[in-house]
């Protein structure tokens, strides 16, 4: 992005330095950064010994065969011992590793006790069912401590998972099934969702039903919501209750190479058939171990960890999963959605268990932020101490107001970069160490080597803007697309030479620190300027009336492309045609006139995947007076309907 009309974007002069206690007592210091910068490879290593292994390795990384990586290659290791055993022989049997808390209201605490009964049982149960190390097992399950307990069931076996969210479509699952060639299928009959009891069996049995799944031998339920009409398949159904529930709950964990596979998990990006992300052992578990101990400065003991993403993303995995309890943390587990039964769940539920370290979406804060102040205010926040975000980029008016309203102005804010792709964080502001601005991931954490780049792939000097890539291998690196080499290194490894292209646009302000601007397939060309769609939906955000924002490029003759805006207004903003001239005309006294949206339609809902993310395809499909795309991904339907009613006749 190279017009200096744009070059004010985003002046964002909030700073919110580090509270000196927090600081003084930090997991992780800037001398951190130093360390790392020194001796990268021996930083690493050093927090290789964060874990157990049962076979020390002598070789940080192999990197002889790029971008192929084998990070502590001789290491031997198993993941489940990593996370469970290991803290009940230190003596902390008897620390609560789970809170879950069911939508309806039902709750359960595990204990790491606990949890290593029950990941054993699961264990002895797959080895019943004929699972062995290799064997692709699929996970599709809601938001239940059974499905922490199978996926470290199967990590403890060695049968790498694929966890399907289980908001996804009977299609969704069956290509994922086929392409993983997965022999167990783990579910539930339903799970509870915006108040009721939302069936998952029934996907199940139709994606089974689909050429190219006729491997899965088995099929293990949980029996979650005790639906009775499910159907149910002798030679191949079983319950949990029944294959689980009776094993020993023993069971001998055994060593796996770090580069074991560890999980594929599918990522559909912009276009074409998912791609199976590859994570193996001991790298990635380095990484989600450090990461969760130096960007939420977890105080096992102490703390309280709420991550309120799906385990069927990354998120998931990472911080809800393999981080947190490999770390020995005490956690929330969320089953139901935010505004179930009422809008204040969520602050209800951080009230009700002390919650001292939050991890949410932009998404959710900016829904929340839709619903009013008064919410969050009817509950006791104070035990909250740190608030992560991650998903997208957050606008600077959604972070102000998640420190302030949540955070009650005294919680830094942790906005944290990473993907599918690279399993643990990579670019974020550290707790104690970094004075933080609102939108900024910041600076790449120790060990990892993150910049900007122009389209020749030279570093952008502080000020420019361009790609974000990564310019050195790191532990929780994918490995590969499941089954396509060739795809991964097309995907990643081809846009620049020897570096990997992450797909985000990317600026670096004067400080050096690194602004996330959204998918490069988000960025507008508007008369020859490069616009990201970040900033001008950050702009529109910063208004008072306008909750949400949603912008894309439409095709235009005389500019290229358009910039076309749906907003969301806040509570009782009135829409009218004043209020439309008044937000074009605070954009473009915010970002210069050449950013000024052409249309601004306000509008009630706007379409999202199911992990938040707005569709903007659609939206260009709308601004572009063209028939919809593919909608199966969306979250709601009727959404584009709506919208669609609400247009102008042929603009
Ligand atoms: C894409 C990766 C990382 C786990 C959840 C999403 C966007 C993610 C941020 C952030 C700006 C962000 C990027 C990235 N993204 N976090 N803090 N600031 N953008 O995982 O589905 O693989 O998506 O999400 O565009 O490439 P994912």
């Amino acid at each position: 992005m190279s017009n200096e009309s744009l070059a004010n974007l985003l002046k964002e002069e909030r700073r919110f330095a580090p509270p000196a206690d927090l600081a003084a007592e930090a997991n992780v210091t800037a001398q951190a950064y130093e360390q790392a910068k020194a001796d990268r490879l021996g930083f690493w290593a050093e927090q290789a010994r964060r874990l157990s292994w049962g076979k020390e390795p002598t070789e940080t990384l192999d990197w002889s065969n790029p971008p192929f990586a084998k990070w502590f290659k001789d290491g031997k290791l198993n993941v489940a011992y990593n996370c469970v055993d290991r803290h009940v022989e230190a003596g902390n049997g008897d620390r609560v590793a789970l809170y879950f808390e069911g939508e309806p209201g039902d709750s359960r605490t595990l204990t790491y006790a606990d949890l290593q009964r029950e990941v054993s049982k699961a264990a002895n149960a797959l080895t019943e069912l004929g699972v062995q190390a290799g064997d692709r097992v699929a996970v599709y399950l809601p938001m239940i401590p059974e499905t922490v307990v199978a996926m470290l069931a199967c990590a403890r076996i060695g049968a790498p998972h694929s966890v399907v969210f289980g908001g996804f479509s009977a299609d969704a699952l069956a290509t994922r099934i086929e392409d993983a060639d997965a022999r167990v299928v783990i579910t539930a009959d339903g799970g509870y969702r915006k108040g009721g009891a939302s069936a998952l069996k029934p996907a199940v049995d139709e994606a089974l039903t689909r050429p190219g799944t006729e491997k899965v031998r088995n099929v293990l339920v949980v029996r979650r919501t005790g639906q009775e009409d499910i159907e149910w398949n002798d030679d191949r159904d079983v319950w949990w209750h029944d294959v689980v529930e009776r094993q020993s709950d023993q069971h001998t964990p055994q060593d796996f190479d770090a580069e074991h596979p560890l999980f594929i998990l599918y990522t559909s990006g912009t276009t074409g058939k998912p791609k199976g992300i590859l994570h193996t052992t001991g790298g990635y578990l380095t990484q989600v171990a450090y990461t969760h101990h130096a960007v939420f400065d977890l105080k096992p003991e102490k703390d309280v960890y709420w991550c309120t993403a799906d385990v069927g993303w990354v998120t998931g995995h990472s911080y809800i999963v393999y981080g947190p309890l490999a770390n020995g943390a005490t956690e929330v587990l969320y089953e139901g959605t935010p505004d179930t039964p009422h809008k204040g769940r969520w602050w209800e539920v951080v009230q009700k268990y002390k919650v001292s370290l939050l991890y949410t979406a932009p998404t959710a804060i900016r829904a929340c932020m839709k619903w009013g102040d008064d919410i969050p205010a009817k509950f006791d926040l104070s035990s909250l101490r740190i608030l992560g975000s991650v998903g997208e980029p957050i606008n600077p008016e959604a972070w102000i107001w998640y420190r302030h309203h949540i955070g009650g102005d005294r919680t830094p804010i942790v906005d944290t970069w990473w993907q599918t792709e690279t399993g643990g964080v990579m670019v974020s502001p550290l707790p104690g160490v970094t004075e933080t601005k609102p939108g900024s991931a910041q600076q790449p954490l120790p060990g990892i080597s993150a910049t900007v780049v122009d389209d020749e792939a030279n570093e952008v000097p502080d000020g420019g803007g361009g790609y974000m890539v990564l310019t050195e291998p790191w532990p929780s690196m994918l490995r590969t697309i499941w089954g396509d080499d060739q795809r991964f290194l097309d995907t990643y490894w081809s846009r620049f030479e020897g570096k990997y292209f992450a797909g985000d646009g990317a600026k670096k302000d004067d400080d050096g620190d690194i602004w996330l601007l959204g998918r490069v397939d988000d960025v507008m060309l508007v008369s020859g300027h490069n616009i990201s769609t970040t900033e001008v939906e950050s702009s529109l955000v910063s208004h008072p009336k306008v909750a949400e924002a949603a912008v894309v490029g439409a095709t235009d003759p005389q500019t290229t492309q358009a910039i076309c805006a749906f907003v969301i207004l806040r509570g009782s903003a009135a829409e009218d045609e004043g209020l439309v001239e008044e937000l074009r005309a605070h954009v473009s006294k915010q970002l210069g006139p050449i950013a000024k949206p052409k249309k601004i339609l306000p509008v009630a809902e706007l379409p999202k995947t199911r992990s938040g993310k707005i569709m903007r395809r659609l939206l260009r499909d709308v601004a572009e007076n063209r028939a919809l795309g593919d909608v199966s991904t969306l979250t709601d339907s009727s959404v584009m309907e709506l919208i669609q009613d609400k247009l102008p006749t042929a603009a």
